[in-house]
């Protein structure tokens, strides 16, 4: 079996057993977004506690890769701290898919979950910061993202 072929299998597993899929009823923080392209549409829930993401889930629909790429994300965050997953790139996703080389019109699909996920962090943080330099500092890093 070649690497394209073991990467495509665990795409199509995670699509159809997403790990992490569900809600968080007392979640500190949660946001949703969407491919206008598609339709398709991620809801992030996390739980925060001492600066650290103990609990993640997503839910909502999307195509294969989507759900995948989702699947790995909340799997790589869960139990870091909030500056480690402030550091989390577009290709520590894509290598765990092998789905560095994608084409660009697939490429939303696979980073809908980042974009969903570092918005969340955004939104906490923002929240519970006090110093504007360190708003500045966020709202570069946020536009920055793609
Ligand atoms: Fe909609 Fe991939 S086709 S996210």
């Amino acid at each position: 079996m070649s690497n394209a072929d073991i990467y495509h299998e665990m795409i199509v597993d995670y699509s159809r057993n997403p790990i992490n899929y569900g809600e968080i009823e007392n979640h500190d923080v949660t946001f949703h977004d969407s491919n206008p392209l598609c339709g398709d549409s991620i809801d992030i829930d996390m739980k925060i506690d001492d600066q650290k993401v103990t609990d993640i889930k997503f839910h909502g629909k999307g195509c294969a890769i989507c759900m995948a790429c989702s699947s790995v994300l909340t799997e790589i965050t869960k139990g870091k701290s909030l500056e480690d997953v402030r550091k989390i790139e577009k290709n520590d996703i894509l290598s765990e898919l092998g789905l560095e080389h994608l084409q660009a019109v697939r490429i939303k699909c696979a980073l809908l979950s980042l974009k969903v996920l570092k918005s969340a962090l955004y939104t906490y943080i923002a929240k519970n910061m006090s110093d504007l330099e360190g708003m500045d500092k966020l709202k570069d890093e946020a536009a920055s993202l793609y």
